[in-house]
């Protein structure tokens, strides 16, 4: 595009962009406006704005973040902050895009290289910048040497929420390493009333929410392992003052990363508050040739003025509209059936047969076989690695039991861990060099296992290859794709010294590669993304599977509060929960059937339990149960959430209440942990129902209170409210209500 063009085509949306304000009155549509006079540019689209600009330095800096501002409003251009202090550079106290490490900076930076002179100093200027309809490209400058950077913002129009990734290329002459590189810095302006909410955890214990103020100083949170993590979720919520659950701003961010990652909240001296969000620079360092570059991962940022649940609505609706593979209307997920907790290893074919008759009786879609199928695994300890069907086990092949499946009207998935090895296995023993490891030093082990170096063109060949010839052999709808450890010594031998940390980023592409090319020879193939549980689920794995094992903690009442942290982050649309058996394995609880499937049926619905340890009246509250959750699963899945009663902070109780997008139906889970000191259960109150509209009541699960009415306005139930009759402990009930 020539400069002209360039004028031209702003111009134009300057001129679409006025026009627009004027005939829909400022209504959201995300697209870019660019004063090239000011060097102003502004993103509008689902009530928000994000502006930014370049001041006479050249300096990119942050302008606004917020709720829309009105089309005509005119954001000043940004001028260089001036010395407060001797003691700190004013590149310190400058809200930066993206700053580099250099000229003096020692707040967090976006981009940090050392040249081969050993000169460390990285300052970026804007040389150009670039709109279109969807997206703003800007491009910087180190102020002397050829080290560019490509920053794109691309807003969705319904949610304004902003995708923002960096490109750093080499143009020198000579190679350069990248010490560190995110894909953006977002700053907000200074303010006393933050608080910073984002997701920890362990294995059987992910997805638990933190809340605390950001003061002055850091909070880091990150993976080191090669993987998402439990640890830490790549997602935080900056609120302000009294921000609640509907209502009060708040801003929030994940990132598409399924490695290493590192998200950095600073304030600096003067109160100003910046999220810096990438690849852990923990141990990293990525040596770009001349002329090679290295792309971020993309951060996913969002605003809400209608608290925690209007932002986790909207980063809801981005990731099924936006990120799922499925994307704009994905599939509601099966209901399946998983042989894991059943059976453990000890998978055969009779058996398998046995469990998917029964799964079959009460309404299963996908019969899932998990562990134990392939090589010599009758334990963790052998066969991970050699992906051949046991013959012991499966005499006659899978053949038998995927038919036997698919004669029961189910479709057939199965489990696979392609990314590990066990040291017992063929595969290992054919090549050990296969591994991450260092040379001449100890491999440590953690389920027997270790971890494939997939950045290896011949491991991602031989992957490739034997998951292709798995799904062209045999009938496989869905791929459960598991990674249950965390890396160690992470080195990548046979790649010269200075190139094998590129290890953290060269693994995951591949494992991104790896997924699309068996997508696109697989189409119909659909993939859950497990590690452990939840050890990876975040946005960039999300674009590749439909769905996620949250947590091998199964124990519905445990399971609330995982889930109640998961959907502040993500969808329920991919959030899997099963019904197993009581006592649960993790933590010996004991339940009822009833209350179990009410738990998992908060999302995407799944059966673990030992179905041969069923009486007929399990089977037939599991087949009522099922029929009723085929009933109400679209709107559970793919609605808007309203998080009515948090199980947080130790609440006896919990209340969810999910709205289908036209406002035909919602559906309402509502748990109690125990009653005591004769507390009375206080009056529900619905939300975002369609006031005017006439909705009936249905129970699936438990009583409302007597002299409940059968059907009220939508304005009744928000205002009025339902008591739901619970008395007890581990209580539930659940219900429809359907618009008339
Ligand atoms: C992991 C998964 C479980 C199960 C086992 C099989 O722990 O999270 O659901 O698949 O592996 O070994």
């Amino acid at each position: 595009m020539t400069d002209f063009d360039q004028r031209r085509r702003t111009l134009c949306m300057q001129l679409l962009g006025g026009l627009a304000g004027i005939a829909l009155g400022g209504a959201a549509r995300a697209r870019p406006v660019v004063d090239d006079a000011n060097k102003v540019f502004r993103l509008d689209g689902g009530g928000v704005t994000y502006a930014f600009g370049v001041n006479g330095e050249g300096q990119l800096q942050s302008l606004y973040w917020g709720s829309a501002l009105a089309p005509g409003d005119r954001l000043p251009a940004p001028v260089q902050v001036p010395e407060n202090s001797s003691n700190e550079m004013p590149v310190n106290l400058t809200p930066f895009e993206f700053p580099g490490f250099g000229g003096g900076l020692t707040v967090e930076p976006a981009l940090k290289v050392t040249f081969p002179d050993g000169v460390r100093d990285l300052v970026l200027r804007h040389v150009s910048h670039q709109a279109d309809d969807e997206k703003i490209v800007i491009r910087l400058k180190d102020v002397s040497r050829a080290v560019h950077v490509t920053l794109t913002y691309a807003m969705d129009a319904a949610t304004g929420i902003l995708a923002r990734s960096a490109v750093v290329e080499n143009r020198t002459a000579s190679w350069l390493q990248v010490d560190q590189l995110a894909a953006a810095s977002l700053t907000l302006p200074y303010s006393d009333d933050y608080r910073m909410s984002y997701l920890t955890g362990r294995w059987a214990g992910e997805f638990a929410l933190q809340t605390r103020p950001i003061v002055p100083g850091s909070i880091v949170i990150e993976s080191r392992k090669g993987v998402t993590s439990h640890q830490a979720n790549p997602w935080l919520a900056i609120s302000r003052g009294a921000t609640e659950e509907e209502a009060g701003p708040v801003w929030f961010g994940a990132l598409g990363w399924s490695g290493s990652w590192r998200i950095h909240v600073d304030m600096d001296s003067l109160g100003g508050l910046r999220t810096t969000a990438g690849y852990n620079p923990f141990d990293f360092a990525y040596r770009l040739n001349a002329g090679e570059s290295l792309a971020s991962p993309v951060f996913h940022a969002g605003y809400s003025e209608e608290g925690f649940g209007g932002a986790s609505r909207l980063f809801h609706r981005y990731q099924r509209e936006k990120i799922l593979p499925g994307a704009p209307a994905p599939r509601v997920r099966p209901v399946l059936y998983n042989s894991w907790e059943a059976t453990l290893f000890a998978v055969d074919e009779p058996g398998q047969i046995a469990l998917a008759e029964k799964a079959a009786s009460i309404g299963v879609e996908r019969f899932v076989m998990d562990d134990g199928w392939f090589g010599a695994r009758s334990s963790d300890k052998a066969g991970l690695g050699d992906w051949v069907v046991n013959r012991k086990k499966f005499p006659n092949g899978l053949a038998p039991l995927i038919r036997r499946v698919n004669d029961l009207g189910m479709e057939f998935g199965l489990w696979v861990e392609p990314e590990m090895v066990n040291p017992d296995s063929d595969l290992y023993r054919a090549h050990p060099d296969w591994v991450i490891h260092f040379p001449g030093r100890p491999r440590s082990e953690a389920r027997t296992q270790l971890v494939l170096n997939l950045a290896r063109k011949d491991v991602y060949d031989y992957l490739l290859k034997m998951l292709d010839r798995l799904l062209t052999d045999h009938r496989i709808g869905f791929l459960k794709w598991d990674h249950n450890r965390a890396w160690s010594e992470p080195g990548w031998p046979d790649v010269a010294a200075p190139g094998q940390q590129r290890l953290y980023v060269a693994y995951v592409n591949n494992l991104y590669k790896l997924l699309a090319e068996l997508r696109r020879r697989h189409p119909k193939v659909e993939i859950e993304s497990c590690a452990s549980g939840g050890g990876r689920v975040d946005l960039g794995i999300m674009a590749l599977t439909e769905q996620v094992w949250t947590s091998d903690n199964t124990d519905p009442f445990d399971r609330l509060l995982i889930q109640d942290g998961f959907t502040r982050a993500y969808t329920p649309a991919i959030m899997m929960a099963w019904v197993t058996d009581a006592p649960n394995f993790v933590n010996k609880r004991v339940t009822s059937l009833e209350y179990r499937f009410l738990s998992a049926m908060q999302g995407g619905l799944g059966i673990g339990a030992n179905l041969n340890h069923w009486k007929d009246d399990d089977f037939a509250t599991a087949k009522r149960l099922v029929a009723d959750y085929k009933t109400i699963r679209a709107t559970v899945l793919n609605g808007n959430l309203y998080r009515l009663v948090s199980p947080q902070g130790g609440s006896r109780r919990s209340a969810t209440l999910s709205v289908a997008q036209d406002g035909s139906q919602a559906v309402l889970f509502a748990f109690l942990h125990s009653s005591g000191l004769r507390e009375r259960q206080p009056r529900i109150q619905l939300r975002g129902l369609d006031a005017k509209k006439v909705y009936a009541l249905r129970a699936i699960a438990g009583k409302a209170a007597p002299r409940t009415p059968e059907r009220a306005s939508g304005a009744y139930w928000m205002g009025h409210g339902l008591s739901v009759a619970m008395e007890g402990d581990f209580q539930a009930a659940a219900f429809a209500l359907e618009a008339r």
